[in-house]
């Protein structure tokens, strides 16, 4: 962070102007420095939605919404999901550097050792009603990790903050997947240590003792993908709310299900699981001859409809993750022969006609990456209601690493946002008169 110029901010109101200073990163947008500013003149700022507010100093995730550029420490997104498995990109992500091979063998062991819980989480579990939503059932379950591993909370100890990211990486597909297998009542599938992760995880979803279950290649690969592809986002809303709950010395299980309970939000963690829904009403409407008139509506500003899976708030050329996506997403119905399944020709139908229709190319309105993650996932076997729940798994790595990073800040302080107050100013209260007959 290196100060090179400075901005000036003058008062209408007779307060003399003050100077901040401007901090430049190594890439993206400068930032003014008004930390003084409150001291200095008394007066706050106003950024709701943080729209032009950082929050943070950080060196894990870059986004160029522009340039459709995603970089994980300053890996493109697309090598680390050419070149890397899901768990070196977590050892990247918490790290700041790739491993070598001794370092790679080294933490897959200790994950690979952390992945069974506590015997007693299987009864916590069955407090929860079966037909509870999955996330629900994750906040809860995670949250309550704290109250399982009592010694890894010291978070001023470096090693208790590393011994909590490893058990919450590993602990994670084992707490999805019994979440998965309640809600259904099969009995939970223990990790099976010689598979890898994503492997594992599959056969803790879909096997049952009864048979033998040999992870498919392809759909391991695909899963990973996705994983890896939701592994970090910079500063986003549940992000945003890990670092919150952080900043006030809560515990890390604490803080994670406070992101779980974030990423749960429509308008965050479950707009792949919205585009599925949405494929099935234009499925229900008519298929494949419907689209136009799904489409006709999509455009139509009063009707309230969107095409789900298509724009961003911070893309807008493209979602480098969508592209990666669209590939796995071929691979996963080719190696399923599902190309001719009348939902997944659909899907590829709405995407062919918005990508020429004039309304998205105009708006530069592109497929995002849970166009294609709903889609795969739905092709995986996962039910809908469990999407949000594979992404809160494969974030798991970026919120803990953003919550390290927020810990060992030397400028870190408590979260505390000021407001604008706009209510009654301060009046006394008149004690309502008591109706005749009422109790003393
Ligand atoms: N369908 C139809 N019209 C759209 C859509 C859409 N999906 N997205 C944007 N528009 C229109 C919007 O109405 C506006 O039209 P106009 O200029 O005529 O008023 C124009 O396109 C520009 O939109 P914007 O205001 O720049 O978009 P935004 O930044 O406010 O919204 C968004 C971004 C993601 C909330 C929105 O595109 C959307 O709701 N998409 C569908 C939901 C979705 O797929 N969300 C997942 C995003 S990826 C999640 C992640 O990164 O983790």
């Amino acid at each position: 962070m290196t100060v090179q110029h400075k901005a000036t901010l003058s008062f209408s109101d007779g307060t003399p102007s003050i100077e901040f200073p401007i901090y430049h990163g190594t890439v993206g947008p400068d930032v003014i420095d008004i930390r003084k500013l409150y001291a200095q003149t008394g007066k706050f700022t106003l950024d709701p939605g943080f729209m032009s507010t950082a929050a943070c100093e950080s060196k894990i995730t870059y986004i160029d919404g522009d340039k459709g550029e995603l970089l994980y420490r300053g890996y493109p997104i697309e090598q680390i999901a050419e070149h890397c498995d899901y768990l070196q990109t977590c050892y990247l992500l918490l790290n700041g550097e790739l491993p070598d091979e001794a370092q790679r063998l080294d933490f897959d062991q200790r994950v690979t050792r952390h992945t069974m819980v506590h015997e007693q989480m299987a009864r916590f579990l069955q407090g929860f009603r079966r037909d509870a939503h999955p996330m629900a059932v994750l906040v809860g379950m995670v949250g309550a990790l704290s109250a399982f591993y009592h010694d890894s909370l010291d978070i001023n100890n470096p090693e208790h903050r590393f011994v909590s990211a490893i058990r919450l990486i590993a602990k994670m597909p084992t707490l999805v997947a019994m979440a998965y297998k309640y809600s259904n009542g099969q009995p939970f599938m223990y990790p099976l240590n010689h598979l890898s992760y994503a492997a594992n995880f599959m056969r803790m979803m879909f096997a049952t003792p009864c048979e033998e279950y040999k992870p498919n290649d392809v759909l391991v690969r695909a899963l990973d993908r996705i994983l890896i592809l939701h592994a970090d986002h910079e500063q986003n809303a549940s992000t945003s709310t890990v670092r919150l709950a952080g900043s006030s010395g809560a515990n890390p299980f604490a803080c994670i299900a406070a992101g779980i309970a974030t990423l749960w939000g429509p308008a965050h963690g479950g707009a792949n699981e919205a585009c599925l829904v949405m494929l099935n009403d234009i499925q229900r409407m008519g298929g494949v001859e419907k689209i136009g008139e799904f489409i006709d509506q999509v455009k139509d500003k009063d009707s309230g409809v969107k095409l789900m899976g298509f724009g961003h708030r911070v893309y807008k050329n493209y979602d480098p993750r969508a592209k990666l996506m669209r590939e796995t997403c071929h691979e996963v119905l080719g190696e399923l022969g599902l190309h001719d399944d009348p939902l997944f020709a659909l899907a590829m139908k709405l995407e062919r006609i918005a990508l020429e229709d004039e309304y998205f190319v105009k708006r530069k309105l592109y497929p995002n990456v849970d166009f294609y993650s709903g889609i795969v996932q739905k092709a995986l076997g996962i039910p809908t209601e469990m999407f949000t729940c594979i992404f809160a798994l494969a974030r798991t790595v970026g919120w803990i690493s953003q919550w390290n990073e927020m810990i060992a800040d030397p400028d870190q302080k408590i979260g505390r946002p000021r407001q604008l107050f706009t209510g009654h100013v301060r009046r006394d209260v008149k004690p309502i008169p008591k109706a005749s007959g009422a109790k003393k």
